[in-house]
This record gives C-alpha cells, sequence and structure tokens, in this order.
C-alpha cells in the first residue's frame, strides 16, 4: 500500500489541466493502485489524479459499490439538475451546494485499455462532475451556492456565496 500526498486548496498543481492518458504503462498502473489506497485512506467518494501532484487524466470513484477507474473520462449526455452538497479531501472543513446534472452518461478507458460508457445518477453523477472538474483545474469551492456546516454528523446551513 502507498499513500500519496493530497495537495490541499492554495497549491497551485491543483488548477492546472491534466493531459491524456496516451499509454496505460505501468506508472499508470502504480498511480490507479496509490490512488485507490490514498482514496481509501482518507475516506473519500472520488479522487483525481492531480490531487496527488499528477496532471494526468486519471480518475477513482467509489461510492460504496467497488471501486471504477476512469482514464480519459469524457461526459457525452447529461439530463436534468441536482443541487445537493459537496466536499473535497483537497478543500479541508469545506462543503457546499453545487448545481450538477442528474443523470449523465460517461466515457472512458478502463485500466485494460478498453472503452467503456457508464451511465451514472445521483451521487455517481456529482462524483464524475466534481472529479472531472479536477482535471480542468476547477474545485467545487468555485461553483458552490451555499455554505453548509457540517455540525457532527449533521450539516447545517451557513453563508451564499458572494459572487
Ligand atoms: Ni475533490
Amino acid at each position: 500500500m502507498a499513500l500519496r500526498n493530497i495537495r490541499i486548496d492554495g497549491d497551485p498543481i491543483l488548477r492546472k489541466r491534466s493531459r491524456e492518458v496516451k499509454e496505460i504503462n505501468q506508472r499508470i498502473l502504480d498511480l490507479i493502485e496509490d490512488m485507490k489506497d490514498t482514496m481509501y485512506d482518507a475516506e473519500g467518494v472520488g479522487l483525481a489524479a492531480p490531487q496527488v501532484g499528477i496532471l494526468r487524466r486519471v480518475v477513482v470513484i467509489d461510492i460504496g459499490e467497488g471501486p471504477i477507474i476512469m482514464i480519459n473520462p469524457e461526459i457525452k449526455d447529461q439530463n436534468g439538475v441536482q443541487i445537493e452538497i459537496e466536499a473535497c479531501l483537497s478543500v479541508p472543513d469545506f462543503s457546499g451546494t453545487v448545481k450538477r446534472p442528474r443523470q449523465l452518461s460517461v466515457e472512458f478507458l478502463n485500466e485494460d485499455g478498453e472503452k467503456v460508457v457508464l451511465d451514472a445518477e445521483d451521487l455517481l453523477a456529482r462524483a464524475v462532475c466534481h472529479e472531472i472538474d479536477h482535471l480542468d483545474g476547477i474545485l467545487f469551492k468555485d461553483k458552490y451556492i451555499k455554505e453548509y456546516i457540517k455540525k457532527g454528523d449533521k450539516f447545517v446551513e451557513g453563508s451564499e456565496r458572494i459572487e
């Protein structure tokens, strides 16, 4: 198990665009394994490669149904709207609502280099959008609508964003 250091908001690498993966080599496979270890250790729902300092278009997500690895993910279709609370391992101690599509279709390569098209909704759709944003240097706090503050295991309303 190899844990990598999670980059925190303010680190300029989180603001850069990640490059496409051209070849799924051992370095990429090692990165994926380390990203899974790091995500589970931090009890996150998803992690994008730039969050561990690697500017490659690689994402791992687990909403409690097992890991999904996405290489070069692209959203192909989206429907509906949901506004739910998000958090991010790179933005500690902050949560806020974000507007996302309710359903989407995402195309990516798996670890074997096979093209996969996955239909996602609700939490999985949010996670896909949130992680792909990371690949483009976008953090959820850039687009949050209202802050929610965690008190114990509940969220209480905080302030709205002032543009
Ligand atoms: Ni995040």
